[in-house]
C-alpha cells in the first residue's frame, strides 16, 4: 500500500548525491513480494523452468518412440520434439537477455522430479496419451499463468515469445488429439492405462500443474510411479508396425522393392528414412553431455527425415503402389549400440555421399516430364546439406565428449569411414554389394579408400541405373 506521504518523499529526493551500494540482500528486502510484480529474477526462474520442462518432454517423448509399433507415430511425432525444442529456444534467448547468468541450466528440482516421475509408462500409447490429454495442456495452461502475471509494457519482449508459443501449443494439442484419434496404437492394457493415466495426474497435482512455485517453496514429493514393468522410456528392443515387411538388409531385387534398379528407386529411398527415426530418438534421449544447440539443430535434423520420408511414402501412392504390400524395409530390432558412432556414421559418411545420386536424378526426372518426383531430390538435397553442416558442427564435440580427445573433422570422417567398412566385412547379411565388393579388395586398397570421399562414398552407394523406362 503506498502512503499518502510517499509522493511527497518522492519529490524531495534527489537522484545525484544519494549513497550507493545496499546489498543485494537489502534491496531483495526492500522490494518485498513486489506488489505482485515479476522482477527480471523471477522471470529468470520462470523461463528456466518452461525451457527445462520444454527440453525434457522432447527428450522423455524421444525415448518413447521407438517403443511406438505404428509407422504413422515415428513419423509425426518428431514434429512434436521440432515444436518443443524451438519453444525451447525462444525462451531461452529471452532468459539469456536477462540478468543473472547463462551459463549451465539445470532442471528446478520439482520439474527434474516430475520429469522423472512420469517417465516410465505401461505403453507407448499411455505416455503419448497423457501426453497430449494431460501434461501438454497442464503446460498451456502453466503459460496463460504465466502471460496473466507479465505487465504488458515492463515484460513486453517476453509475453511477445509467450504470444507465439502458447498458439503454437494450442495448434500442437489440437493436432496431436486429432493424430491420437485416427491412428490408434493398439495394445495396451485398459487396467494399466488407467493406472498410468491417474499417476501423471497425481504427479501434475504435486507440482502445482506446472506452475513454477515460489522462490522459496520446498521440493515437492512426487508420487512413487506404479506401472511395474515400464516399457520405455528407450526401451532395448524397439517396436515396428506389424504391417510392415521387414528385414536386415535392403531390398536389392524387385521383389520386396519394385522399383528396384529404376529412376522410381529415388522415390524408394526417401520413403525408407522413417528406419533412421528410432536410432534418432535414441540419439536425442539418449546422448550425454553435449549442448542446448545440439538437441535444437538435432531436432531438426530428425523431423527433417520424417518429411523426406513422408514425401517418399505420399510419392509411392501416387505413382499406384501401396507402400505396405508392395515393399519390404530395412530396420533392426534392437536398440543403437553406440549413439556416438551412428551419428558419426549418419552425418560424416551417411548423408555426405548421398549427394551425387539425388542431384543427378533430377534432370532425368525432369525429362521424363515428372516435376513432382524431382521435387524430392531437390527439397531433400537441401536438407541433407543443412545435416551434413550439423556433422561438421557436432562431430567433433560428440566425439570429444564420448571419448575425452579432440580430434579434427578428416581424422573423424576417416575413423567413421573405416568403423562403417569394418561393420560391412563383418555383416555380408546387411550389407549386399558393398560388402562382395570390399572383400575382394587387399588392405592397401581398403586403406585408400577409407582416405577418399569419392571412393569410398562409390563403394558404399546405391548404384542406380538411371535408363528412363
Ligand atoms: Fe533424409
Ligand atoms: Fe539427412
Amino acid at each position: 500500500m503506498v502512503s499518502s506521504a510517499t509522493p511527497i518523499i518522492r519529490k524531495e529526493t534527489r537522484i545525484k548525491g544519494l549513497p550507493h551500494g545496499v546489498s543485494a540482500e537489502e534491496e531483495n528486502r526492500l522490494w518485498g513480494d513486489a506488489a505482485g510484480y515479476l522482477r527480471p529474477r523471477d522471470h529468470k526462474a520462470w523461463l528456466a523452468h518452461f525451457i527445462s520442462l520444454e527440453f525434457g518432454l522432447a527428450r522423455l517423448l524421444a525415448g518413447w518412440i521407438p517403443a511406438c509399433g505404428h509407422l504413422e507415430w515415428k513419423i509425426e511425432l518428431p514434429r512434436v520434439l521440432f515444436e518443443g525444442m524451438q519453444h525451447a529456444r525462444r525462451l531461452r534467448e529471452r532468459w539469456e537477455e536477462l540478468p543473472g547468468g547463462n551459463g549451465e541450466l539445470p532442471p528446478p528440482p520439482a520439474v527434474r522430479d516430475f520429469l522423472l516421475a512420469i517417465g516410465p509408462a505401461d505403453h507407448g500409447a499411455s505416455f503419448v496419451g497423457a501426453l497430449f490429454h494431460r501434461v501438454l495442456p497442464a503446460l498451456a495452461r502453466a503459460y496463460r499463468t504465466y502471460q496473466e502475471r507479465c505487465d504488458t509494457v515492463y515484460d513486453a519482449p517476453t509475453l511477445y515469445v509467450l504470444r507465439g508459443v502458447l498458439a503454437e501449443k494450442d495448434a500442437l494439442i489440437e493436432w496431436g488429439r486429432r493424430f491420437l484419434e485416427q491412428n490408434p496404437l493398439g495394445g495396451a492394457v485398459e487396467a494399466q492405462a488407467a493406472l498410468y493415466r491417474s499417476h501423471v495426474d497425481a504427479c501434475l497435482r504435486a507440482v502445482n500443474g506446472l506452475v513454477p512455485f515460489g522462490r522459496d517453496a520446498a521440493t515437492p514429493t512426487l508420487p512413487a510411479n506404479p506401472i511395474a514393468a515400464p516399457a520405455g522410456p528407450f526401451p532395448e528392443k524397439r517396436s515396428n508396425d506389424p504391417r510392415l515387411k521387414l528385414r536386415p538388409d535392403i531390398p536389392n531385387e524387385h521383389k520386396g522393392n519394385p522399383t528396384h534398379g529404376t529412376l522410381l528407386e529415388i522415390v524408394y529411398h526417401d520413403a525408407t528414412e522413417w528406419q533412421v527415426v528410432d536410432p534418432m530418438c535414441e540419439i536425442f534421449h539418449g546422448m550425454p553431455g553435449m549442448p542446448f544447440e545440439f538437441f535444437v539443430d538435432f531436432a531438426r535434423h530428425t523431423w527433417d527425415e520424417c518429411r523426406h520420408s513422408r514425401m517418399g511414402l505420399r510419392r509411392l501412392v501416387e505413382l499406384g503402389y501401396d507402400p505396405i504390400r508392395d515393399f519390404e524395409w530395412c530396420a533392426g530390432a534392437d536398440r543403437t549400440s553406440s549413439l556416438t558412432d551412428y551419428f558419426l556414421g549418419l552425418t560424416l559418411v551417411g548423408e555426405a555421399c548421398s549427394f551425387t545420386r539425388k542431384k543427378g536424378s533430377i534432370p532425368f526426372f525432369l525429362k521424363t516430364d515428372d516435376p513432382r518426383s524431382a521435387m524430392l531430390p531437390e527439397v531433400d538435397c537441401v536438407d541433407e546439406q543443412l545435416h551434413v553442416g550439423f556433422g561438421h558442427k557436432w562431430a567433433p564435440k560428440i566425439f570429444e565428449v564420448a571419448t575425452g580427445r579432440s580430434i579434427d573433422h578428416e581424422e573423424l570422417t576417416r575413423d567413421s569411414r573405416a568403423s562403417i567398412l569394418r561393420s560391412i566385412l563383418a555383416n555380408p547379411g546387411a550389407s549386399g554389394p558393398a560388402h562382395a565388393f570390399m572383400s575382394s579388395l587387399d588392405e592397401a586398397r581398403r586403406n585408400e579408400l577409407i582416405n577418399s570421399f569419392s571412393g569410398f562414398c562409390g563403394a558404399i552407394e546405391f548404384k542406380l541405373d538411371l535408363t528412363v523406362r
